[in-house]
């Protein structure tokens, strides 16, 4: 695989631990644990072919609504993959960031994702960014408090300093989004940055996922062609910022 081609960030929605489980008469914390598994072999992956953001949406804002039981089990389960892989993600170069909304996380869990945070900020491999109690209108809406709260004009509110004010600060925009488990959504996934991602859809349940399917995925998006609203020619000689529309 040409490593010019390869996208620079890669988000991905892990979905269909639950059904994986279900399916074969397990309780669905079996799928989860299997799941866990996964992410190691697509964050090994993603850091060897040269990714440099991979983006994880592990528990969204809604899934604090699941049973009390399933909720404690994915919080756990993030708890104890974090503390294992801890040496793992230094021997790897691998800088690991959250984003999301800490406010409902519970203190242990935060005190754990700051010290990796902190640990991990000078390592220079692949970003592991993971979104955990993370919502995109969550995360716009803090936003546009900061910006209040740092008493921004009108004329200062511009896509620049909406962008440095999300929590993927600093972070470039996903090329490529992956949805597994046959669902064909964003829910609620890094709205503002999927701007202009190319999507992959896939129904295979994420417990399934392998590292095969992730270079399918990026062969796929290698063989599209993105013109940010601007027109072939424009695009290959880079004139003008482009439309949406
Ligand atoms: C979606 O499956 C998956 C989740 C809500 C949790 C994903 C979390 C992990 C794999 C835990 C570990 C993550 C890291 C980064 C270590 P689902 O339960 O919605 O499946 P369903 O749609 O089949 O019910």
């Amino acid at each position: 695989m040409k490593k010019r081609a390869i996208p620079r960030h890669i988000g991905i929605i892990m979905d269909g631990n639950g059904r994986w489980a279900e399916m074969r008469g397990l309780p669905r914390f079996e799928g989860h644990k299997r799941g866990v598994q996964r992410v190691k072999e697509i964050v090994e992956v993603s850091s060897n072919i040269g990714v440099e953001v991979l983006s994880l949406y592990a528990f969204s804002i809604e899934n604090w609504m699941r049973p009390v039981d399933e909720v404690s089990v994915i919080i756990g389960l993030l708890e104890k993959s974090l503390k294992g892989e801890f040496l793992n993600f230094m021997k790897e170069g691998v800088r690991f960031k959250v984003i999301g909304n800490r406010d409902k996380l519970p203190e242990n869990i935060k005190s754990i994702i700051e010290t990796t945070e902190h640990v991990t900020e000078n390592n220079k491999g692949l970003i592991l960014q993971c979104a955990i109690s993370y919502g995109g209108r969550d995360e716009i809406i803090r936003a546009i408090r900061k910006a209040i709260n740092q008493d921004l004009s009108p004329e200062d509110i511009t896509e620049d300093s909406i962008s440095r004010l999300l929590d993927t600060a600093g972070i470039p925009d996903p090329d490529l989004i992956i949805r597994t488990s046959g669902e064909q959504r964003l829910s609620n996934f890094l709205l503002w940055q999927s701007a202009y991602s190319e999507f992959y859809f896939t129904d295979t349940l994420w417990p399934d996922f392998t590292k095969e399917e992730l270079l399918e995925a990026i062969h796929e998006y290698q063989m599209r062609d993105r013109r940010f609203g601007k027109v072939a020619i424009q695009k290959g000689l880079n004139i003008g910022v482009g439309s949406a529309f």
